[in-house]
């Protein structure tokens, strides 16, 4: 997709209020440079109030107002809303958890992906709309639903459990292929007849954890399948309009490196919590998996809120500066459009105390100036439109990893990958060091370092990419319990982390969970002690050289770091979990052989510095997300494009203040 501008605006739910209300909306969006609203999210009700008789004429004058005030329409499907009507008329469309309790209507989300009827409706609300507004000089994208997979993520209906047996059909083609996959000669499952499969619903024990990872892919697949159903009609009618729907951060329910393929850009929806000092640090790392979904290409905020959200429990305010600043790093990040939820704070329902664009307070709020002072700077950073995050590091996501990883039944049930990728993402995040996130088969040749935390489930492309990344030259840091099942969920035989035995020049024997508060340390080659955490590998080397042992413990003098020299490349191994003071020194060497460094080294803590780049500029955000005012040095001269201001190698910026710095050029970052 091509921007020609900086979206900004929000959703917009003009059903909510008197048409008198309409007029004013748009002519504080003007003042306020939204230049783009998401309409209808919710509003299949009003716009089919009664099955197949539409009622287009209200949104066809809120088109009309929006276009003739200079604002685009991002038209939204609103099938994550289904009205009253169908729910009477065809109650099985309502989703049913695994005890088999049924999710009524009066919320939203409330239905199920696999029901025929609500997917005809979906279709149909999808055509009669492209049909109106196909050749509306307004239209500017599809907005498809509204977070899939939120609130509920799967169904266990009668639909659901034929299309889950079609779908095993289609992935196994035989019953054998099944119960091999599944390994169903343990505690004689086997089955005979697809009609004996059920979902893994509530059992007496532990239940078959292949069974489980399918049920997993297969509804992730699901909600790919209801978008891709409206995405085809939009293709037919409208092939020239982009399409996307909202995505949710990290969010287990779908495996978004495959759902992105489908859109034609990538939106998210961000709600960090600014309560939390370190909030940054999971937006940032949010915003660089949600950049890197579809490498190269920008991304749109679609949501985040204004000030406060409504469903914590205690909700924080984003303090004077902290919304813009949230916003330019999302840009930073490769983000060309920043959207709220929403334009007007609702007047009742269950979202009116959610901030909001237009607060309840009008326009004489902080909320209010803040919001209009953004989308009015934003234009200054048009030139960057076509810029790209260019990243040395990628860490290893992959979502059929974490749904394995972290079924029941492992050495330790407490072991959980988002914070373990967490711990590593914050050591970069902290040096300033750009990272993409990358799943296990994405070509990795041009990463000076891969990190790949806790990779549990490989499958044997992903093995041989690892190998031949490390053998073509590439760094790898690989972390405990990785390699150790194929795709089906089968140890991989020949010692746990088969796939990588020589790639890494070792083998383990076994795993050491630790109990609740247990801990143990290790002695660095280089003569440091840390304390080490959670879980122990004992491993023998054969190639490796150890670069840490253990201190306590049966496998004391045992090896807990390592490094390995593979064809042109170099694997590290780190068996263990380190707090971050281990981590910080292991990253360090790792980051020294590799030859990376940040791009502005020695900031103060608090600075944040990425950059976005095209072939002849470069553009270098600061951020300060600290509450005192700073000098930061900028490496070479440019011009603040928020301030206008020419800067010679240094940079003072206020509490919460950022600078977006136009450069030419240079080589940075690699050595
Ligand atoms: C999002 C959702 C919006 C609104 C918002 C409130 O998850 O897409 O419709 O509910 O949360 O924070």
């Amino acid at each position: 997709m091509k921007f020609e501008q900086f979206f900004f605006g929000g959703d917009y739910n003009p059903e909510q209020w008197p048409e008198e209300t309409w007029l004013e909306d748009v002519s504080l969006m003007q003042s306020a440079g939204v230049n783009l609203v998401s309409l209808g999210i919710f509003s299949w009700a009003k716009l089919e109030p009664q099955s197949g008789i539409f009622d287009f004429e209200w949104l066809d004058r809120v088109m009309e107002l929006l276009h003739s005030h200079g604002v685009s329409v991002n038209l939204a499907t609103p099938t994550a809303a289904p009205p009253a009507w169908m729910v009477h008329l065809h109650p099985q469309i309502l989703p049913v958890t695994a005890d088999g309790t049924t999710l009524w209507h009066g919320s939203r989300r409330h239905y199920c992906p696999h029901n025929p009827d609500y997917r005809g409706y979906a279709q149909r609300i999808a055509r009669v709309l492209a049909e109106r507004y196909k050749n509306h000089p307004a239209l500017a994208m599809w907005h498809v639903d509204n977070e899939y997979a939120c609130h509920i993520s799967e169904c266990f209906c009668e639909h659901s459990v034929a299309a889950f047996r079609e779908w095993l059909k289609l992935r196994y083609t035989s019953l054998d292929q099944l119960n091999f996959a599944w390994g169903t000669a343990f505690w004689g499952q086997a089955y005979g007849d697809w009609n004996e499969i059920q979902p893994p619903r509530r059992t007496p024990a532990q239940k078959n954890p292949t069974q489980q990872l399918d049920w997993t892919r297969f509804s992730s697949d699901s909600w790919q399948v209801c978008f891709e159903e409206q995405k085809r009609v939009f293709k037919e009618i409208t092939p020239a309009v982009p399409v996307t729907t909202n995505f949710m951060s990290f969010h287990r329910p779908i495996d978004y490196f495959k759902f992105a393929q489908l859109e034609d850009v990538v939106s998210l929806d961000s709600y960090p919590d600014t309560s939390q000092p370190d909030w940054m640090v999971h937006s940032a790392m949010t915003y660089d998996l949600i950049r890197s979904l579809k490498k190269d290409n920008p991304w749109i905020l679609m949501e985040q809120a204004a000030s406060l959200v409504n469903w914590r429990q205690r909700n924080a305010v984003k303090r004077p500066g902290v919304m813009r600043l949230g916003s330019l790093q999302a840009v930073a990040r490769g983000a060309n459009g920043i959207m709220f939820f929403q334009w007007r704070q609702s007047k009742f329902g269950g979202e009116m105390f959610h901030s909001a664009m237009l607060p309840h307070a009008g326009t004489d709020s902080r909320t209010w100036r803040e919001v209009s002072a953004l989308g009015n700077e934003l234009p200054r950073l048009s030139n960057l439109l076509s810029s790209k995050v260019e990243a040395k590091i990628a860490i290893l996501m992959d979502w059929e990893n974490w749904w394995a990883l972290e079924l029941d039944s492992k050495p330790s049930s407490d072991l959980k990958l988002i914070p373990n990728l967490q711990a590593f993402y914050r050591q970069l995040y902290e040096r300033n060091i750009m990272v993409d996130f990358a799943p296990p088969e994405a070509d990795l040749s041009s990463y000076k370092l891969v990190i790949a935390p806790n990779l549990y489930l490989v499958t044997g492309i992903a093995a041989n990419n690892l190998n031949n990344y490390v053998a073509n030259g590439g760094t790898l840091l690989l972390s405990y319990f990785s390699g150790i099942v194929d795709n089906n969920q089968h140890i991989n035989s020949g010692g746990y982390a088969a796939p990588f035995h020589e790639m890494l020049g070792l083998t383990i024997e076994e795993f050491v969970p630790y109990q609740a508060g247990f801990n143990n340390t290790i002695r660095t080659t280089d003569g440091k002690q840390f304390k080490n955490t959670f879980w122990a590998d004992v491993v023998h080397l054969n190639t490796a050289e150890t670069l840490a042992n253990y201190e306590q413990d049966y496998y004391a003098g045992g090896p807990a770091v390592t490094r390995n020299t593979f064809g042109k490349g170099t694997a590290y191994y780190l068996g263990t979990e380190l707090l971050p003071d281990g981590l910080e020194w292991l990253i360090d060497r790792i980051l020294e052989q590799a030859q990376v460094r940040p791009d502005l080294p020695n900031l103060s803590a608090g600075i944040e510095v990425m950059l976005r780049s095209d072939k002849s500029k470069e553009w270098l955000f600061i951020l300060n997300h600290t509450a005192t005012s700073l000098e930061v040095p900028t490496g070479k001269n440019g011009t603040d494009l928020l301030s206008g201001q020419e800067v010679n190698g240094m940079i003072h910026l206020s509490a919460y203040a950022a600078a977006v710095i136009e450069q030419e050029r240079i080589y940075r970052g690699v050595v």
